[in-house]
């Protein structure tokens, strides 16, 4: 965000309680992985600058955006624990300020958190009211991992909860400065905005699994096809076809989360959540679904490899994602595993999985596997000559005269489709019959 709004001529102070990154920011490095961060921080021409004082930063600006971490708690919720703390950093410094200021909760918080508790920090620590001496929004990002900042850019419409008319003004116009596009902007009061981000992403990890219903129905019917179900679906312009894929499970920093809170919230209010928490089982149960079809596909010592560790191509985030956790399961198992991500730092990931090997490259992780999962579509994948999936390897005994088997998820690699030497298995497709394969040590 900082970066985006520097690239747009706005003069921004960023703030970050982690010195390592006020220092990559200031030497103008990306202090995440984000395809085009670089270069933006390139264009931001001295206008954006990195310090860990909260107090100066407001002090020195008009409007201040929090975007600190709302881990989630036991039942789902949100924790605003750094959310407070930096709340009343920023009511310390709005006490002595004269002008106006505007606040921001970017982050997601749980329903009810911006007018109450997040109010109440700013109020209490600066002696001043929300609404009348400063105002209030909360007004979070629909951007996903590794299309930020055309996202941000270019979102679809943009949400404003608002503490009153001029804090709303002040926000869609520093919006209209930056947007490249002209979105809608739903403006409302705080608990329907903080609803409907919750219902955002409800709504899509809801869609995601269905799709992922049908994949794992269409497995059970021969001569069924879920791309053929999903394409002619998404013709229905009630439906329409974006996030409606049949493949794995959802994972990533927002979507599982955001879908238990939800259903959280409605615990907690005495509401019913019956979708979101089917939503969150299935989804759960993708992992085991999946893990049964490489245990029915392996045999023996045979060492299975995964390909994608990361929750989706172009981003380094593992947290949830469908690889790991399928790693994790299987290794769990007692099989082994070999795993591979062009990306992903796995140096933490595996801690509690010792055993689970990392691989040099894709071609090392297949040459040691009998069973291959595509888990996650990197492009990188797709462009391997099939001669790396042919590679006869130094896999288990057990596997010396058969054919390696790939399962792939994405059904992203259909060159494999009739290879010889190859048992190619796409998810999401009822095989008619099982067919006759040659050996993997041949070769084309
Ligand atoms: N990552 C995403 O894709 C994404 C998308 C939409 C919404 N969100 C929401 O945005 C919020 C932030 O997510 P994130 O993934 O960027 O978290 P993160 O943990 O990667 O980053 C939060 C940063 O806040 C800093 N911080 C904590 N307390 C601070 C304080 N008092 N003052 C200054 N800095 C402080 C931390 O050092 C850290 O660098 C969350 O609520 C998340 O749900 C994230």
């Amino acid at each position: 965000m900082a970066a985006c709004f520097a690239a747009r001529g706005l003069r921004v102070h960023a703030v970050d309680l982690d010195p390592e990154k006020v220092s990559a920011i200031n030497r103008k490095l990306p202090p995440v992985h984000e395809p085009g961060l670089a270069e933006l921080l390139q264009e931001s021409n001295g206008q954006l600058s990195a310090s860990q004082d909260t107090e100066a930063a407001v002090l020195a600006s008009d409007a201040t955006f929090i975007v600190v971490a709302t881990p989630s708690e036991p039942d789902g919720g949100f924790s605003l624990r750094y959310a407070i703390a930096c709340c009343e950093s920023i009511g310390r410094a709005l006490r002595s300020k004269s002008g106006y200021h505007l606040v921001v909760m970017t982050s997601t918080v749980m329903p009810g958190s911006t007018g109450s508790e997040l109010q109440s920090a700013l109020e209490r620590s600066s002696g001043k009211i929300a609404g009348e001496d400063f105002g209030l929004c909360y007004s979070p990002e629909f951007i996903a991992l590794g299309s930020v900042i055309r996202d941000f850019y270019h979102p679809d419409f943009l949400l404003i909860g608002e503490s009153d008319p001029r804090a709303g003004d002040v926000l869609s116009e520093i919006y209209r400065h930056t947007c490249k596009n002209s979105p809608a902007i739903a403006r409302m009061n705080f608990i329907n905005a903080e609803i409907t981000k919750l219902a955002v992403n409800t709504y899509i990890t809801t869609k995601i699994t269905y799709a992922n219903m049908l994949a794992r129905l269409c497995e059970k019917l021969p001569g069924a096809d879920v791309n053929v179900v999903t394409d002619a679906l998404g013709l229905d312009t009630r439906i329409g076809a974006k996030y409606l894929k049949g493949a794995v499970s959802y994972g990533g920093p927002c979507f599982p989360r955001d879908n238990r809170a939800f259903a959280a919230l409605a615990a907690r209010s005495g509401a019913r959540s019956d979708l979101a928490e089917a939503t969150d089982t299935f989804n759960r149960a993708q992992i085991s679904a999946i893990a049964d079809v490489v245990r029915g596909r392996r045999r023996g010592d045979d060492r299975v490899g995964i390909l994608g560790l990361t929750y989706k191509p172009n981003t380094d985030v593992v947290e949830e994602s469908f690889g790991l956790l399928l790693a994790k399961e299987l290794d769990t198992a007692g099989i082994p595993v070999v795993v591979f991500d062009p990306s992903a730092n796995l140096t933490r990931a595996f801690t509690l999985h010792p055993n689970i090997q990392v691989a040099a490259s894709a071609e090392d992780c297949i040459a040691q596997s009998a069973v291959v999962v595509l888990a996650t579509p990197w492009q990188e994948f797709r462009d391997l000559p099939v001669e790396a999936w042919l590679q006869p390897g130094f896999a288990a005994p057990s596997f010396k005269s058969r054919a390696r088997v790939v399962i792939d998820c994405w059904r992203s690699l259909g060159h494999l489709a009739d290879m010889q030497g190859l048992q190619y298995l796409r998810l999401g497709f009822g095989e008619p019959a099982e067919r006759p394969v040659a050996t993997a040590t041949s070769s084309r």
